[in-house]
């Protein structure tokens, strides 16, 4: 591992048991008592365990908590955007030992509880809007904090399955490396820069284009979708998988490309999630981190740029890996090709935007959009998805 970046707070977590710490967890958990996760419960809970959330070895603790919503820092001084809680409607004795269940009734975790402190939900939900008069009661992450339960359970946790549903549709588990794997998979490639791009998206022009940049000044990209839970809406992760491999088998370089999941739930947290999409993309031992328009926004709650901006307040030494900031890039007629306002001038009508509604009408009716818009093959893709659902 030695040569690639440090992971965030200086030492990658891995709470992965093997199958005999498994066996003997499996067989604990039976007395113990039980806590069903929800999905994003369930999502954090791996990324803690595979070490993609270091330096947390488990949910965090008031301290921690408070230290984070207020000033984006954990006690350690580390750079924290997100609280990382275990909320539950009844609170369990400090010190017991509890089974955490996935969504589907595996049993995923368990965890010691060393603290148990009354969730602040109110303070949590200030991390999505940059006053208060933003919140309208609609964000989607700020809705989903404030349906949460009202006690918080902190403590170190240990992994009993990595995958909850190995068999499912949305396994991947040929695409879904744990960053003690990227790491590995970076180092046997010979690559010491590393570009990340996050998405919760097909890949369009736009996207592949700020995927192309970075691959121009790194050694190599890391195409890293998030595939954990997302908002109804959002196009299925498998269905996005398959969008991936089409497009990098047709127009990227295999030799300079890696196609890897990551487990995690959105928040739509704009800004602050950028900073955590980015610490956590350094644990899987990338070194750039690209950040484009409205990154992890949702509506209109954030400005265009707003998930750039705030890396400008961060300590640069702490966060380590360079962010790759992107203007809006699109396909512009006169100059045949992708650009953006920093590479050419805003002509009327010149640029080809089409809306996501848009997008979705015309896939819906089984019509490619334009070719400046979606590679065709992806467009096929998501056509025979869209014909099947609509
Ligand atoms: S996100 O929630 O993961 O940010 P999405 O998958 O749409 O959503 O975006 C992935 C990345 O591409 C983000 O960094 C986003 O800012 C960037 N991006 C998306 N569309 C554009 C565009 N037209 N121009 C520049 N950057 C873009």
């Amino acid at each position: 591992m030695s040569g690639l970046i440090e992971p965030h707070g200086g030492k990658l977590v891995n709470k992965i048991s093997d199958s005999a710490r498994s066996d003997e967890l499996r067989a604990e958990a039976k007395n113990l008592g039980r806590v069903d996760l929800s999905m994003k419960q369930s999502c954090d809970l791996e990324m803690i365990g595979i070490g993609a959330f270091s330096p947390l070895d488990g949910f965090m603790g008031e301290a921690d908590f408070v230290s984070v919503c207020k000033t984006m820092k954990l006690t350690t001084g580390d750079i924290w955007p997100i609280p990382i809680t275990l909320s539950v409607e009844s609170p369990v004795e400090v010190g017991a030992r509890v089974g955490l269940y996935a969504p589907n009734g595996v049993l995923q975790g368990v965890m010691t509880v060393n603290e148990v402190y009354a969730h602040d939900r109110e303070l949590e939900s200030t991390i999505f809007f940059n006053k208060a008069e933003d919140d309208d009661n609609e964000h989607p992450g700020a809705q989903a904090v404030k349906a949460e339960a009202g006690h918080c359970l902190a403590g170190p946790i240990e992994l009993v399955e990595v995958c909850v549903d190995p068999d499912g549709p949305e396994a991947f588990l040929d695409f879904r490396l744990t960053p003690h794997q990227t790491r590995e998979e970076f180092a046997k490639r010979g690559w010491s820069t590393v570009a990340a791009f996050q998405t919760r998206n097909p890949i369009h022009r736009a996207h592949e284009y700020l995927c192309k940049c970075a691959q121009e000044i790194c050694d190599g990209l890391l195409i890293h979708p998030l595939v954990g839970e997302t908002k109804p809406g959002d196009i299925p992760a498998d269905v996005r998988m398959h969008c991936y491999t089409t497009i990098i088998d047709n127009y990227f370089v295999k030799e300079r490309t890696v196609l890897s999941v990551m487990p995690a739930a959105m928040r739509y947290a704009g800004p602050r999630e950028a900073i955590l999409h980015a610490l956590v993309r350094k644990n899987y031992g990338c070194t750039h981190f690209i950040v484009g328009r409205d990154h992890a926004g949702v509506g209109s709650y954030y400005g265009t740029y707003d998930a750039q901006n705030i890396f400008n307040e961060l300590d640069e030494a702490n966060l380590k890996i360079e962010p790759l900031k992107f203007e809006h890039a699109a396909y512009s007629k006169k100059a045949q090709g992708m650009v953006s306002g920093k590479t050419f001038p805003k002509l009327e009508g010149d640029q080809i935007f089409l809306s996501g509604t848009k997008v979705r009408e015309m896939l819906g009716h089984g019509e490619r959009p334009p070719g400046e818009f979606s590679r065709p093959e992806v467009a096929d893709v998501l056509i025979e998805w869209a014909t099947k659902t609509n």
